[in-house]
Order: structure tokens, then C-alpha cells, then sequence
């Protein structure tokens, strides 16, 4: 059965991408309704497009009227999970209320280390031995809702920025699909048991 999906971005979509993947070649047996950008310059909307997938970008700088529109457009979709991909703004409490356990984010390190932003150039200045990346329910803080999964990087050190961001990276493309596909498992365990 899986989910029917809607993926936030605001930059580059890489894991939104390989998200897309997952579901149309039946790894994963969710849907992706739709891809919502809140950056008119996400080029990959287009290349996602072409895959058949609907996108929207909403622009709106104050909060409120940000989530009033994506809620709508939620539930046009009938979308029941979100996942966060990249998507670098901040939901309020009062739109998180209404999607307990239904929003999930991806952070590239091992939280509670490194929350927020730069968070590969923060474990660098802190050489770290590893780091990593963490699927996280969201909540009203910055990187602070339920773990739910994690996957380990070595920091070596010929690592600067972009190699350590390059190889947590691909870690995350197999961690998101990992997630996803135990959450859709529960959810058919939840039905079962109803
Ligand atoms: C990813 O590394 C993701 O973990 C990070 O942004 C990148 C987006 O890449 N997210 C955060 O830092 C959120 N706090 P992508 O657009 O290619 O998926």
C-alpha cells in the first residue's frame, strides 16, 4: 500500500530524486504525489517532471501564508506523509500539530551532534572521527524530533567539506530508502492488527 508521498526541497533534490526512484521502480511501494520547492531556481523540478511527477512552488515569505498554501495544497493531494528532503525552512508548531509522526527529515550528521546548519563543516572543525547522517521525526525544534535511524561515515583526513558531504551523501540515498520502506511495513502492520 505505502504512503502517498509529498516531497519538500529547496535545493538541489538529490534525495528527493533517488526517492522518486525507489517508488517507480517498486522498491518502495509508496507514491509521490508531488514535489513542492520553496526555491524558483530548483532546476531539478523539471528533470522530475519529466519523470511524471507533479511539482509546485510555493513563495512566500512569511511563515503563515507559506504553510496555509502548502496545507492546501496537502490535502488536495490527499498526501498522508511528508518527507523532508533538503528543505530548508522551518515549520511552525501550530502546522506540526496537525502531522505528528507524519513529517520526516534527513540531516547530514549523527545527531544530537551538529543540529542546524553546516553541519559537515561543523564536525570537521570539531574532527570528529565519524559523522554521518539521521532520519529524524520532525518536530518544533530545529533538528530535535524522534530518531529514527542513522548511518556512519569515517572522517578521514584528507577530508575537506566536500568529500565528507559527498560520501555522507550516498549514505543518505540508502538511509532515506531504508526508512521508508520500514515506516511503510509498520504502516501495513497497523492496518493488520486494526
Ligand atoms: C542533504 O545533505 C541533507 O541532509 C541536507 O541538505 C542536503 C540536501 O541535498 N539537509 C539539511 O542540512 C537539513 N538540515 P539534496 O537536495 O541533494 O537532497
Amino acid at each position: 500500500m505505502g504512503f502517498n508521498l509529498a516531497i519538500l526541497i529547496s535545493g538541489r533534490g538529490s534525495n528527493m530524486l533517488n526517492i522518486v526512484e525507489a517508488c517507480n521502480n517498486k522498491t518502495l511501494s509508496s507514491k509521490v504525489k508531488i514535489v513542492i520547492s520553496n526555491n524558483k531556481n530548483s532546476s531539478v523540478l523539471t528533470k522530475v517532471e519529466k519523470k511524471g511527477i507533479k511539482t509546485k512552488i510555493i513563495l512566500e515569505n512569511q511563515i503563515n501564508k507559506f504553510e496555509k498554501k502548502l496545507s492546501q495544497t496537502l490535502h488536495e493531494e490527499k498526501i498522508n506523509f511528508v518527507c523532508l528532503a533538503g528543505f530548508m525552512r522551518i515549520l511552525s508548531k501550530g502546522f506540526l500539530c496537525n502531522w505528528e509522526k507524519k513529517i520526516i527529515n534527513i540531516h547530514p550528521s549523527i545527531l544530537p551532534a551538529f543540529k542546524g546548519l553546516n553541519a559537515v563543516k561543523k564536525a570537521l572543525e570539531k574532527k570528529v572521527k565519524y559523522t554521518g547522517c539521521t532520519i529524524h521525526y520532525v518536530d518544533k525544534g530545529v533538528d530535535t524530533g524522534e530518531i529514527i535511524d542513522q548511518r556512519i561515515v569515517k572522517v578521514l583526513k584528507t577530508d575537506n567539506e566536500e568529500k565528507l558531504a559527498k560520501k555522507i551523501l550516498k549514505e543518505e540515498h540508502i538511509l532515506y530508502i531504508k526508512v521508508i520502506k520500514t515506516l511503510e511495513k509498520e504502516k501495513e502492520n497497523d492496518k493488520i492488527r486494526q
